[in-house]
C-alpha cells in the first residue's frame, strides 16, 4: 500500500524517543523545530542531545525503556541499537494506538520518517515507494535536487501563491555565487524586479526566469550621489507597482554598501523593506586567500576601513594616527589606488615598515590574485603587478599566518 502523507503539527505534543545515538540526534533537533514536547529515553546519549537536556529543551530519562513510556505519546520513535527493546517500544504504540517509527525496521513501522527539506517557504518530504529504490539515499538525493531548485529558482511557484511585497536588499556576498545565503537566494528567485551593482555575484541572475527584469544600477548614469537617488527611486517606483524587487548587492549591504539609505528611502516612501546580511568582502576575501583577520596570539582585533578619499582628503574622517599606533590587522577597502598615501601615513604613524600586506584582488572569484608584500614595498609592487580594483588591502601579521597556512596546505593532498 502507499503510504499516506500527512504533515504533523507537534506543537506541544508529547513525542517519545527511545535510543540516545545518531539516528535520535537527527531525530530530536526536527522535532524539537516542529514544537514537540520531547521525552528521550535512553541510559546513554549522545553529547548534542545531552546539551539539549541540560539546556531544558528536552526532558531526559537516563535509564532503559520501561513499559508505560509511550504512556500519552502522539507520536513514538524506537531509535535503539537493539531491535528487541525496539519491537516492544513498537508493540506498546501500536496497543495504545499511537503512531510509531521504527529505525532499524520500516516494514515494522507504523510510520516513515521521510527524507525532508525546505526552501522558498515550502517544505518538502520524499519517500521512497518503489520497493527497489527504498533506499533512504536515494530519497535524499531527490530531496536535496528539489531543495537546491527552489533556492536557485529554478523550480518556482512564484505566480501561484501569495507572493513577498516591497523590497529586499540582499547582500550577495564577494563575488563567488555559492556565498550568497539561503535566504537571499530564495528571495532573489521570487523576484519580479532586480536591480544589481558591478560587485555582486552577477551569476546568479543567468538562472532567473526569463520575465524577471534586471536592470544593472551600475550603469545608472549622473555620478555616485545622482545615480544613488536614482536607484532609490527605482525601487520605490517598481514596489508600489505591485512588484516584489530585488536588491542584489556585494558584500553585506550595510558595509560601506549604502544598504541603510536604500531601507530609509523605503521606509520614507512608506514601502515595507527587508534586508538579508551577506558575507562582507573585508572578512571573506581576506578568509579566500588564507589570511585570518583575527588569530590568537597574533591580531585581538580588526579596523575594517574605507579608503574611497585619501588620507589627508577633505571628506576622510579617518583616525589614521589611531590606526598607525594600532598593533591589530587593518582591512581596507577601496584602497588600491591609494595606497601609497595610506602606507604613507601608517609609516609615519608608527607601523613598523616590514608590516606584512597582502593584496587581494577578485577575491572569491575564478581570477582572484593575491599579491604579498611589506608596508614600505606594498605601493611598488601594486603598481609593477599592475592591481586593479575591486581588492582587499590587509595590514598586519596575520598575513604571516596565511603564509604558514598555504606552505602546510602544499604538503596536503584532497
Ligand atoms: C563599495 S565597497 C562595497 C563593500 C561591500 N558592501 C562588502 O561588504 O563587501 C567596494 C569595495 O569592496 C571591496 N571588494 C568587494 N568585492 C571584492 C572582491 N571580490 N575582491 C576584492 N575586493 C572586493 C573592494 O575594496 C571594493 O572596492
Amino acid at each position: 500500500m502507499d503510504p499516506y502523507l500527512l504533515g504533523l503539527r507537534l506543537e506541544g505534543r508529547r513525542v517519545v524517543v527511545v535510543g540516545g545515538g545518531a539516528v535520535a540526534s537527527r531525530r530530536v533537533p526536527a522535532l524539537l523545530d516542529a514544537g514537540a514536547d520531547v521525552l528521550l529515553v535512553s541510559p546513554k546519549v549522545a553529547a548534542s542531545l545531552e546539551d539539549l537536556a541540560a539546556a531544558g529543551r528536552i526532558r531526559w530519562e537516563p535509564r532503559s525503556y520501561r513499559p508505560g513510556d509511550c504512556t500519552g505519546a502522539w507520536l513514538v520513535c524506537a531509535c535503539t541499537d537493539d531491535p528487541e527493546v525496539n519491537a516492544a517500544v513498537a508493540a506498546a504504540a501500536e496497543a495504545q494506538r499511537t503512531w510509531y517509527v521504527r529505525a532499524d525496521d520500516a516494514g515494522a513501522s507504523a510510520a516513515w520518517t521521510p527524507a525532508s527539506g525546505q526552501a522558498a517557504g515550502t517544505r518538502v518530504a520524499v519517500l521512497s515507494v518503489d520497493p527497489k529504490r527504498g533506499d533512504p539515499r536515494h530519497s535524499a538525493a531527490i530531496r536535496d535536487s528539489v531543495v537546491a531548485d527552489l533556492q536557485s529558482g529554478r523550480l518556482s511557484a512564484r505566480h501561484g501563491r501569495r507572493h513577498p511585497a516591497g523590497v529586499a536588499i540582499i547582500g550577495g556576498g564577494p563575488g563567488d555565487p555559492g556565498l550568497i545565503t539561503v535566504r537571499g537566494r530564495q528571495l532573489l528567485a521570487e523576484a519580479d524586479v532586480v536591480l544589481t551593482d558591478r560587485l555582486a555575484p552577477r551569476s546568479l541572475l543567468d538562472e532567473l526566469r526569463d520575465d524577471v527584469e534586471i536592470i544593472d544600477a551600475g550603469k545608472i548614469p549622473y555620478g555616485r550621489a545622482m545615480a544613488q537617488e536614482h536607484i532609490n527611486a527605482a525601487l520605490v517606483r517598481h514596489a508600489q507597482a505591485g512588484r516584489f524587487v530585488a536588491r542584489l548587492k556585494g558584500g553585506d549591504p550595510f558595509v560601506f554598501g549604502r544598504g541603510a539609505e536604500e531601507v530609509l528611502a523605503c521606509l520614507r516612501a512608506g514601502v515595507p523593506v527587508t534586508v538579508v546580511p551577506g558575507v562582507t568582502s573585508a572578512v571573506g576575501v581576506p578568509a579566500s586567500a588564507w589570511v585570518p583577520v583575527t588569530h590568537r596570539g597574533v591580531a585581538q582585533e580588526f579596523h575594517v576601513v574605507s579608503v574611497h578619499v585619501a588620507p589627508g582628503d577633505e571628506r576622510s574622517t579617518v583616525n589614521w594616527e589611531l590606526l598607525g599606533g594600532s598593533s591589530g590587522t587593518m582591512v581596507l577597502l577601496m584602497a588600491v589606488e591609494r595606497i601609497g598615501a595610506v602606507a604613507d601615513e601608517l609609516l609615519r604613524y608608527g607601523r613598523s615598515p616590514d608590516t606584512p600586506v597582502s593584496v587581494i584582488a577578485d577575491g572569491t572569484l575564478p581570477t582572484q590574485r593575491t599579491i604579498n608584500s611589506t608596508l614600505e614595498q606594498v605601493e611598488s609592487r601594486v603598481a609593477e603587478e599592475g592591481v586593479r580594483p575591486p581588492a582587499i588591502v590587509v595590514v598586519g601579521d596575520v598575513v604571516s599566518v596565511a603564509a604558514e597556512i598555504t606552505e602546510l596546505m602544499r604538503h596536503v593532498t584532497a
